[in-house]
């Protein structure tokens, strides 16, 4: 089945077209085409994403990556569509993404109808107003094209997107997912396919938020993630080439003794901004430091309630995805975990599919559909979809 994905939840524009095969427990995933264009510059100046300047880019994007999937080099003649009761219906569709009806009567129409079964699109979790424009696009293509289109969660994706690459060797259930992005983090356990449970999650910010917001406070730039990951590092190598064992910038590690799964991040958030309010002027030694306790505090936490929930209901597999799982450290560690269980297998996505994507789209979308989900044209974005839903 030849899938054609597309994500728009957040500040990435993603399409991918895959080749899928296989049973649900052994599906075959071959990325044929996949392109991303990433709105990171657009935001950095503001340190986040502006859900309406993240929209204007996606519909300005979506089109041109459009092309480039499907290998359309140039348009040669503007064909004008003869039956214009679709035209109508997909002026409609399109109506609320200035511009895009406009573009998409330009190139689109004008396109062979490409060999494409199904078109998967991001409908939730993410911000509203982005997750429109795809939700828009993929309807307009559908009926243009007379494709069917699915919903896809966008959580289901991250869960699903260590699934590339792995022939040989089936998923085990019940499975565990420690994800952390941007906007969640959740311990989810999966007794079945697309069954889904969650056990705990953030009770305020996510880890990669916490991640972002400290990273603004130490002045570093947007998003904060890989540039705190840096700091620490190095930070680590010349704590362990000095041996400095004493340190003097300690953080909390937030609900580490709580009976429960969930996690807490906008206290270490705090305790940072306190702790340079209280420090004055930070040089670049001081900011490493804290980037490195930072990473180490969030890192315990997430690796002790990982294991709490390891040793309550004794998973095959365990997966770590989202933004965050491209963090090195935290990967490190949570490999650690491998001595104690041994039979656990441990998954992260490659590190392409860590962030945001299409690809992961497409895979979870071929899961549903062989699940049995239906296609609708009736999709609305569902800004707080959750993943047990
Ligand atoms: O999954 P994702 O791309 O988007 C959402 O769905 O939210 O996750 C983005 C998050 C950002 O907060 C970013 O700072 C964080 O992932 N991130 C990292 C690293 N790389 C990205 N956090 C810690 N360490 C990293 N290396
Ligand atoms: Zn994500």
């Amino acid at each position: 089945m030849k899938i054609l994905a597309i994500e728009t939840s957040c500040d990435e524009t993603a399409i991918a077209l895959l080749d899928c095969t296989g049973s649900i427990v052994k599906p075959k995933f071959k990325v044929l085409e996949d392109v991303l264009h990433s709105q990171t510059k657009l935001h950095e100046q503001y340190g986040g994403v502006f859900p309406m300047m993240a929209k204007r880019s996606h519909t300005e994007n979506i089109i041109p990556l459009l092309l480039s999937v499907l290998k359309i080099k140039k348009i040669e003649t503007e064909v004008k569509l003869e039956n214009s009761k679709i035209k109508e219906k997909i002026k409609k569709i399109l109506e609320k993404d200035r511009g895009l009806f406009e573009i998409f009567e330009k190139y689109i129409f004008s396109i062979k109808k490409p060999k494409i079964d199904a078109i998967t699109v991001t409908e939730g979790p993410g911000l509203e107003p982005t997750l429109w424009v795809g939700i828009n696009f993929a309807k307009a293509l559908g009926l243009l094209w007379n494709i069917p289109v699915f919903g896809v969660d966008h959580m289901q994706g991250h869960f699903f997107s260590v699934l590339l690459n792995r022939k040989k060797m089936p998923l085990k259930y019940p499975a565990l997912a420690l994800l952390v992005s941007g906007g969640h983090t959740e311990l989810v356990l999966s007794k079945k396919p697309l069954k889904y449970e969650v056990l705990g999650k953030t009770r305020d910010d996510a880890v990669g938020e916490a991640f972002d917001k400290v990273a603004r406070i130490l002045g570093l730039p947007y998003p904060g993630g890989p540039q705190i990951s840096k700091f620490a590092e190095i930070a680590r190598k010349e704590k362990l080439s000095k041996n400095l064992i004493d340190k003097k910038i300690i953080l909390p590690r937030p609900m580490i003794h709580s009976k429960d799964l969930d996690f807490s991040f906008s206290g270490i958030k705090t305790a940072v901004l306190y702790l340079t309010q209280k420090l004055g002027k930070i040089d670049g030694q001081v900011q490493k430091e804290i980037a490195c306790e930072f990473e180490e505090a969030v890192v315990e936490v997430l690796v002790s309630k990982t294991s709490k929930a390891i040793e309550t209901h004794n998973p095959k597999t365990l997966i770590v995805a989202g933004g965050v799982s491209a963090n090195k450290y935290l990967k490190n560690e949570i490999n650690k975990l491998q001595k104690t269980y041994p039979d656990l297998q441990i998954l992260f996505p490659d590190k392409k599919l860590t962030g945001d994507n299409a690809i992961m789209i497409g895979m979870a979308g071929y899961l549903a559909i062989k699940a049995g989900q239906k296609s609708t044209n009736k999709m609305v974005a569902q800004g707080n979809l959750k993943i047990s839903d």
